[in-house]
């Protein structure tokens, strides 16, 4: 089972950016974790983090054609501006996409509560911390067992 990993904006800066909302393990540790997570699980697991909309766009579009078998995203800000990410993942339905948020989106700053993405993606975890993207592959994994 290959699964993309997908980190917009400001995810690097984890552990380093507003510790006490997205929590202190670094972007690095994170995504040992969720490879790690990933092996116990049989998955082959790809992790890639951009600043820039486009390459979160053409990441959507590659896991398609490179035959993944599904998606976790995190879109950082993005998440409540991109009608392009929103296109993206509609294009390659029935790819499984799940959307995984470290913060509690709903209980901050209003304009955090709007996801153009939501609507297309299978699950959205929030407030989970790091643990939000260990729940998305075990989401992925049963849907795509079931599928
Ligand atoms: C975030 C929440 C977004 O609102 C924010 O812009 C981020 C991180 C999260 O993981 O909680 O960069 O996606």
């Amino acid at each position: 089972m290959k699964i993309l990993i997908i980190n917009g904006p400001n995810i690097n800066m984890i552990g380093i950016r507003e510790k006490n909302i997205y929590g202190t393990l670094s972007y690095e540790k994170i995504i040992q974790l969720i490879t790690q997570e990933g092996k116990k699980r049989g998955m082959e697991i790809t992790c890639v983090q951009s600043n820039h909309e486009g390459d979160l766009v053409t990441w959507i579009q590659d896991a398609y054609f490179e035959k993944y078998d599904g998606i976790v995203i995190n879109p950082g800000a993005y998440t409540h501006t991109s009608i392009a990410l929103l296109d993206a993942i509609k294009a390659i339905v029935p790819l499984p996409v799940v959307e995984v948020h470290l913060s509690n989106v709903d209980e901050r700053e209003s304009f955090r509560h709007l996801s153009y993405i939501s609507q297309a993606c299978i699950a959205t975890i929030k407030g989970h911390k790091e643990q939000g993207y260990i729940e998305a592959l075990d989401i992925l994994q049963a849907h795509i067992t079931n599928n």
